[in-house]
């Protein structure tokens, strides 16, 4: 029985980890806690202080639309995704916001330059209006 429940476990944890990397990409996922975290922000305003944030902080690389097309896209060694697809925005606004403030390779960590939350959460409610 033992043998059982830690083979399907295995089997269980290998199937997951190909259904987040189908395109070979390092599947990036916020902790549960993180993930569950609450917006505070929304409303016009907060998507209109969101904009010139991403204007000024992430457009470069993510593009003005989020197809990650930005102007220094080419120098990026990971892909920086595309925030028009459902499948980025299938992701709570907590693990947006906590993949924004922490950073991963050649995505910077922003809780030091916007050290505001609300900030990071007025960036999440702009990317949120590029779903296609
Ligand atoms: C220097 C280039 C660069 C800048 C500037 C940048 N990013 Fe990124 N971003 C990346 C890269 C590269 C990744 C992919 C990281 C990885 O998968 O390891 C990424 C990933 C992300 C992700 C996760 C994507 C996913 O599919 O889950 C989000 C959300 C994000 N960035 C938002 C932002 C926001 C918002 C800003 C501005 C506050 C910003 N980024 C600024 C390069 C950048």
């Amino acid at each position: 029985m033992k043998k059982i429940v830690l083979l399907s476990g295995v089997i269980g944890f290998s199937v997951m980890c190909f259904a987040f990397m189908p395109d070979g990409k390092k599947a990036w996922d916020a902790p549960v806690a993180a993930a569950s975290k609450a917006n505070p922000q929304k409303g016009a305003e907060s998507i209109s202080n969101g904009k010139a944030l991403y204007a000024k902080h992430c457009q470069s690389c993510h593009g003005k639309t989020g197809l990650g097309d930005g102007t220094k896209a080419s120098e990026l060694k990971t892909e920086p995704g595309d925030f028009s697809k459902a499948k980025f925005h299938a992701q709570s606004d907590g693990a947006l916001f906590y993949k924004i403030s922490e950073g991963r390779d050649d995505m910077p960590s922003f809780k030091k330059k916007m050290p505001e939350a609300n900030d990071i959460w007025d960036v999440v409610n702009f990317v949120r209006t590029m779903k296609k």
